[in-house]
């Protein structure tokens, strides 16, 4: 049986036990799938001696772990070497270990399986942080029209956008936002005010007019960046569940090679919330 587990501090509340569990049922896939807490000072030990079981092939890594995963790897993917940060760590056949990313595939996913989004699109990114860093390069796979990355701190959207220079990708403060004149198809909020209860704080009417509000954080309740949305007139929504699961299934498909149906999936765990 092959071995995978996730690292995180807390860990205790992670669905990717649940997640990789269902999806190795739906694919009748044989694996383990468990959940490990390490602190800062003992997460590389702790790397070396789950990966020195030759059944252990994989494993993901959620907060505050992303970036060391990043320094403990052979070798990054091209996602992974732009966000600094990897979610997955994946053995090779040659005994070396990749670390990957699929935050960004998998938000994009969910928009795609969402009907979201399509090519050509005006983007609206709340946050440059690093939710926003890991999503930019499969945001800009959508080849939008305009992918607009506003943060209240404008530098760091500045910084941000100039890691992919390029015409479509640009950056602004939460006050240059009155000037946008022309309404987004999508805004995707990346911003950890919600955990807060805090709303980023851009005019009501670039929400109004938006056609779609795509939370990347999600609670058993609507968040209160989606109530706000709802209660300025937009009808389409979502919150970040179905990112969670998209992450989830691109992971098991770098690992198994299969690709699970997140469907059954995402009600699942919403039921449970
Ligand atoms: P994450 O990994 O979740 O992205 P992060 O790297 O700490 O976390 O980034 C948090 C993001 O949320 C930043 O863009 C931050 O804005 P600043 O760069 O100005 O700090 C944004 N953020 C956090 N709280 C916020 C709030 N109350 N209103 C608006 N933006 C907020």
């Amino acid at each position: 049986t092959d071995k995978f587990l996730v690292y995180g501090n807390p860990i205790a509340q992670s669905k990717s036990p649940k997640i990789h569990q269902m999806f190795a049922k739906q694919t009748q896939q044989n694996i383990e799938y468990d959940r490990q807490l390490a602190t800062i000072e003992n997460f590389k030990d702790s790397l070396n001696s789950f990966f020195a079981d030759e059944a252990a092939k994989g494993c993901n890594v959620t907060a505050p772990f992303k970036e060391q995963a990043a320094q403990w790897v052979n070798q990054l993917s091209s996602g992974a070497k732009l966000a600094g940060a990897v979610n997955t760590i994946i053995r090779q056949s040659d005994g070396t270990f990749l670390g990957d990313t699929t935050d960004g595939p998998g938000i994009v996913q969910d928009l795609l399986r969402l009907n979201a989004v399509k090519k050509g699109a005006r983007i609206l990114l709340l946050g440059a942080g690093g939710a926003a860093r890991g999503a930019l390069q499969s945001l800009l796979a959508l080849e939008p029209e305009l992918l607009l990355v506003a943060n209240r701190t404008t530098s760091k959207a500045e910084l941000l956008a100039s890691l992919i220079p390029q015409p479509n990708l640009q950056a602004c403060g939460f006050d240059d936002l009155v000037d946008q004149n022309e309404p987004f198809d999508l805004i995707i909020n990346s911003t950890s005010a919600s955990l807060s209860g805090e709303l980023p704080p851009i005019p009501d009417e670039v929400i109004a007019n938006s056609g779609y509000v795509y939370d990347m954080s999600y609670s058993d309740k609507p968040t209160v960046f989606l109530k706000h949305a709802a209660s300025l007139g937009v009808t389409k929504y979502s919150d970040g569940l179905g990112m969670l699961v998209g992450q989830a299934a691109e992971s098991f498909y770098l690992w198994r090679g299969v690709r699970p149906e997140v469907e059954a999936v995402i009600e699942a765990l919403r039921a449970e919330l």
